[in-house]
């Protein structure tokens, strides 16, 4: 294990929606480090998703700056960030149901533009080993998977280009206690082992109990 190393800082970062001009997140700093896994809690609509989409180069803050590796994100090229830098399991997993396991992580690899060492079937087939699904799963439709086994290989395909930061977005809302805690015994081995940087958004006392770190999102007061 390798000492927790700054690789993502938010530096009084604003956002507001232009639809209706609401601002969502105000004067929020914090910085992320390799090596460790965070949680964001706080109540719905606090602004945890958006954050998130912040976070992962997907809109680009109103006021303050996204910092990734000491450079201003909104000064790089975001889709490179995108597809190199940064893993994203979304809530609803955003799977293409009709296509397999193998095929739905190697499209994301394809995406990202990188050359691999290894036939992407192999790497696809390692990656499942590590969410704990049997090498089997590879050739399945995710249409026949259950929802914990989706959620599983949509931290297969983030991690399928190798990013140093994985943000999930409520990655356990609808599984099982066990379940739940061999997902975030997954994410732990990500920072703890891999030296990544994991962010998670979760309502779930015992995900936050299990991370390294809690931030938590307060509401944004309304001016009456
Ligand atoms: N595209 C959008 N346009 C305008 N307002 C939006 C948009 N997306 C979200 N919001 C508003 O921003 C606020 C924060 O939303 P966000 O999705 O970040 O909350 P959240 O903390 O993730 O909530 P939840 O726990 O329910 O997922 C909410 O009030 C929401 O209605
Ligand atoms: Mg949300």
């Amino acid at each position: 294990m390798t000492e927790p190393t700054p690789i993502l800082e938010l530096d009084n970062v604003s956002y507001s929606y232009t639809k209706g001009g609401k601002k969502v997140l105000k004067n929020i700093s914090h910085t992320f480090r390799t090596g460790e896994v965070y949680s964001i809690t706080g109540p719905s609509g606090a602004g945890k998703t958006t954050m998130l989409s912040l976070i992962s180069g997907l809109t680009s803050p109103t006021e303050g700056k996204v910092v990734y590796n000491g450079k201003d994100l909104a000064k790089q090229d975001r889709y490179d960030y995108r597809s190199h830098d940064i893993g994203v399991i979304f809530q609803s997993f955003n799977l293409l149901p009709q296509l397999t396991v193998a095929e739905n992580i190697i499209l994301s690899m394809d995406a990202s533009g990188k050359t691999f060492d290894k036939p992407k079937k192999d790497i696809a087939v390692k990656l499942l080993e590590q969410v704990h699904l049997p090498a089997e799963y590879a050739n399945e439709r995710i249409l026949h998977l259950s929802g914990g086994e989706q959620q599983r290989v949509a931290i297969a395909r983030a991690l399928s280009y190798d990013p140093k930061v994985v943000v999930a977005d409520e990655p356990t809302g609808n599984l099982d206690m066990a379940t739940q805690d061999d997902i975030m015994s997954i994410f732990r081995a990500l920072a703890h082992d891999e030296d990544r940087c994991v962010i998670i958004v979760t309502h779930s006392p015992e995900v936050a109990a299990a991370s390294d770190e809690v931030f938590e999102l307060a509401p944004l007061r309304r001016r009456a």
